[in-house]
Parts: structure tokens; sequence; C-alpha cells
């Protein structure tokens, strides 16, 4: 089975070819062009220019994934493209093109949900099997979810306003050190020390939500209250955030595991950690010994994995095409759509 996958729901234009063969997979290709030069200026993502750079930009992607994967469209068993979360515009061009190829060769077309991309994006490249506890955190969602199988999915707690990648980007704008806020703390963070005490909301709440818009408003204030705002003073600022942040995580992964073994009493604990924020390196390495102290296996995926990417969705296709052969050529995009 071939499955083209485009994704194009948020600042990455995308397009991946998958080949599956029973227990066999391969990604043949997976090409991405990332807005962030377009979207810098303005420290986020403006709809507007992502929608212009997708139209600009899908079709020669598109063309690239088959060329790197050595196929031709007649050789595409599905078409698969985000159907949504994510930006209205974007979510139009990628499911407008795949149906026109989908039509053009007469072949299905799957629209496939961004989050549940994320969510199965670890069986690529792992033997991995259901149930497991996912830690989703992108710049759009942050949650905790069983999957207990493949479209079955409990969320367990989610943020109650920003999500982390937001507060990332945020923290970062306001520290005036660049965007994606992301890559630019965590760099800043190493050569800092975490002398700087922060809040760590909702850490008590003994439920698994989350909340980061109070942390980064008291990142806000410290910045502001500081007059010499030194390179050292930045870099402890970043440092403190990511260990903030790991605390957070480390307690609502703690009850999510708690929940999972409640539920799954008689197997191994396993939890998965996705989307964007996921690549971050201090993150990966401390969750290892998180994951050792809580006797649970720990799966990341490779970090042009946790980002956005088209393979992501080409897979779920995959998934869920062995299952069920649909083609849903009436789906309309869905920018709210959760799991
Ligand atoms: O999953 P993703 O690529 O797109 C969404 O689905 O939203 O996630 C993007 C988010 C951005 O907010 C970005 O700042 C964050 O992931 N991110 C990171 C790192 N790389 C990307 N956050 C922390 N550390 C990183 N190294
Ligand atoms: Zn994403």
């Amino acid at each position: 089975m071939i499955v083209l996958g485009i994704e194009t729901s948020c600042d990455e234009t995308a397009a991946s070819v998958i080949e599956a063969k029973n227990k066999k997979k391969k990604i043949l290709s997976n090409i991405l062009y990332s807005q962030f030069k377009e979207h810098k200026d303005y420290g986020g993502v403006v709809p507007e220019i992502a929608f212009r750079e997708h139209l600009k930009l899908i079709d020669k992607i598109i063309l690239r994934a088959l060329k790197k994967a050595k196929k031709e469209f007649k050789e595409i068993d599905v078409i698969a493209s985000t159907g949504g979360p994510g930006l209205h515009g974007g979510l139009l061009i990628g499911t407008t093109i795949a149906k026109a190829i989908s039509l053009s060769i007469d072949k299905p077309f799957m629209p496939i949900n961004h989050l549940e991309g994320h969510i199965l994006s670890p069986r690529i490249e792992y033997d991995l099997s259901f149930p497991y506890l996912v830690l989703l955190v992108t710049g759009g969602h942050t949650m905790l979810v069983i999957a207990h199988t493949i479209g079955k999915y409990e969320i367990l707690g989610m943020t109650l306003d920003d999500a982390l990648g937001e507060a990332f980007d945020k923290t970062a704008k306001l520290l005036n050190i660049g965007f994606p806020g992301g890559p630019q703390i965590e760099k800043l963070a190493k050569k800092g020390s975490p002398s700087i005490e922060l809040p760590q909301p909702l850490i008590h709440s003994n439920d698994c939500n989350f909340s980061f818009s109070g942390l980064k408003t008291s990142v806000l204030r410290i910045v502001n209250s500081k007059k010499n705002k030194s390179n050292k003073f930045k870099s402890d600022i970043c440092c403190s955030f990511q260990y903030t942040i790991l605390n957070i995580i480390k307690k609502k992964c703690e009850l999510g595991l708690q929940i999972f073994k409640k539920k799954y009493p008689n197997k191994k604990k396993k939890i998965i950690v996705v989307g964007g924020v996921a690549s971050n390196n201090f993150l990966r390495k401390n969750l290892e010994k998180f994951a050792i102290t809580n006797n649970s296996n720990l799966f990341i995926p490779a970090k042009n994995l946790c980002t956005d990417n088209a393979a992501m969705i080409a897979w779920v296709a995959v998934e869920k095409f062995r299952k069920n052969k649909q083609n849903n050529f009436n789906f309309q995009p869905l920018p709210n759509w959760l799991i």
C-alpha cells in the first residue's frame, strides 16, 4: 500500500509518501517547507500569509515528494490530507488539492485529524502496541490522552488556556529572542541556571489539566521589572522556564500513569511524548529519567517527526485504511476538530 500524505494545517507545507506492506513500513519521502521566515517578524503565525505560502508551494512540494519516493501518481493507493484542526485557509488548500488528485487518479481521499497524526506517529518508527499514555504538546494543543486503540482516544486533561508550544513562543517573544520560540529558549537555556523562581500553575490540582498563561505573565512581570536585560539574565529565565515546565509535565504524567494503571493493571506502563515541544532535548533527556523512575517505557519520535510533517498524516491513513477502506470525498475542513 502506497499513501501520499499532505499537511498544511499551520505554517508547514508538507508532503510525504509512505509504503506499507504487512508489518513493514517505510517513509519513502518526507518533504517540508517551514514558513518561519515569513512569520518571524510578527512573532507568530499570520493565517493570511500561511494561506498564500501554502498555495504557492503545495504543488511543488507534492511533486518533490513523489520524485524523491520514485513514485508516480498512478502508483498511489490512497491520498490523505490534514482535515483539521488548524487554520481554515491552509486546511482548504491541502484538502482541495488532495481531492483533485484523488479524482484524477480515481483513488480514495482520506481526511486526517492532525492530533491523531501526532498520537500515532511513534508507531512509524517503533513497534509500539496499544494502549499507551500520550503527552501531546504542540503550538496549538496540550493534552494528556490514553490511546486505547486506533480511533479510540480518551482525553484525561488539557490546557485551560495557552498550549505549551504557545507558551514557549510567547515567552520568547517577550524576551525578544526570535521565532519560533521553542528552539530559541532551548538554546539560551543551555547557558543559564534555574535560579529564578516561577509559578507552577495547577501543579497541585490533582487532575490532568494544564495552565500556562500565568507562567508567561509571571515571566513578563520579571522581565519588565529588570533594568539590565543581560544575556545572562535571559539565559537564566529560559533555563528556569524549562525546569518549571519539566516539573509541571512530570507531575501531570505521573497522574496520567496512575489512571492508566487503574484501567490496565496488567499492562506495562507506556508513555509517548509527541508534538513540536517533544523535540526539546532538555525535556527528552529528563523525561527518559522520569520514565525509568516511574517504571514505564517511553517513546518519543525522531525530532523531524515531532514537529509538523506529512509522514504522520500518511501514516494515519495507512492505519485507518487497513481497518476501513473508505473514500471521504464529501469531507469539508474542520478547523476545531478534536480527536
Ligand atoms: O507540533 P508542531 O510543529 O505544530 C503544531 O501542531 O502546533 O509544534 C509547534 C510548536 C511551536 O510552538 C514551537 O515553538 C514548539 O513546537 N517547539 C519547541 C521546540 N521546537 C518546536 N518547543 C520547545 N523546544 C523545542 N526545541
Ligand atoms: Zn502539530
